[in-house]
């Protein structure tokens, strides 16, 4: 029977996803469609009710649904009952189960270098949805410690307690203050959305050793000022596409139950540039 896919959020035509998935579909013959549809906050309810009324297969969940689609799960995983957010649903017969597949894309590109995450300490920037994810992966593979810098602090405290919670030492700071120490850590993660609108890299890279690697989760445009600075200093990046990419595989592994075609769903992705 042929498969329905989405990905609801709100803007949604900027969206990569349709593009990537659909282009696994062509590489493997499946009969499956994915499209893009917008919910607007506030009606997520009536979406769900509109998309198990289509007898969709799955979706993904995108800005600004991650948490509030919580709510509307009949059951979890545990990737998304720790994160405490859900990007990717299966509906089996209306019962809708959550997933969260950011933790796994965050890591997939580190495995694929075979970059370790154990015993690393980790400058985190940023402390929204997908830092949650991100300091669930790094708990997941031990790092040392994390600090989490971020403009509102409260938010780096909170974010602090859910990395304490599950094993992991964190401590906090803000933006401004990364300059100090900023030498002795392993890897630095920008999980804000700056570089989004070209702003310049939230970070100065005079004192960074090298060694670092640099880990951006912007993926448009893909060379962020901060990858490009880190790139003139010769240290090695890790691009935002990387990380979408990895998620993407990640839940088309979930829906079909089957190994996702890396190389077509890349070259759909940086087509999408
Ligand atoms: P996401 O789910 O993509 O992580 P989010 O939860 O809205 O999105 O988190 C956005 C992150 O980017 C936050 O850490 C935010 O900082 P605040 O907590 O202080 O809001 C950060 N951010 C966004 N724009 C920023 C800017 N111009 N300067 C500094 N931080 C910014």
């Amino acid at each position: 029977m042929a498969k329905s896919f989405a990905v609801i959020g709100d803007p949604i035509d900027h969206s990569l996803s349709p593009n990537i998935h659909s282009a696994a579909f062509r590489e493997l013959n499946l009969d499956s469609s994915y499209i893009g549809y917008r919910i607007p906050k506030g009606e997520l309810e009536s979406g769900i009710e509109g998309l198990k009324k289509i007898k969709i297969t799955g979706f993904n969940v995108t800005i600004p649904h991650k948490i509030e689609m919580m709510k509307y799960l009949d059951k979890m995983d545990e990737s998304c009952s720790i994160i405490g957010a859900v990007n990717t649903v299966v509906n089996n017969e209306g019962v809708l189960k959550g997933y969260n597949t950011d933790m796994d894309g965050f890591l997939e590109p580190l495995k694929k270098r075979d970059i370790q995450i154990k015993g690393k300490k980790i400058l985190l920037i940023g402390a929204g949805g997908a830092a949650r994810a991100i300091i669930a992966g790094m708990a997941k593979e031990k790092a040392e410690r994390v600090d989490i810098a971020n403009r509102t602090i409260e938010k780096a405290i909170k974010l602090s307690e859910f990395a304490t919670k599950i094993g992991l030492k964190a401590n906090t700071k803000k933006i401004i203050e990364t300059d100090e120490n900023i030498e002795n850590y392993d890897m630095i993660i920008n999980s804000t959305s700056i570089g989004l609108k070209n702003e310049s890299s939230p970070i100065t890279f005079e004192k960074i050793s090298q060694g670092t690697i640099i880990y951006d989760i912007v993926y448009a445009p893909m060379n962020t000022d901060f990858i490009k600075k880190a790139k003139d200093k010769k240290l090695e990046v890790i691009y935002g596409y990387e990380m979408l990419l990895g998620q993407a595989i990640r839940a088309f592994e979930i829906w079909h139950e089957m190994k996702a075609p890396y190389n077509a769903m890349k070259k759909a992705l940086l087509g999408g540039f």
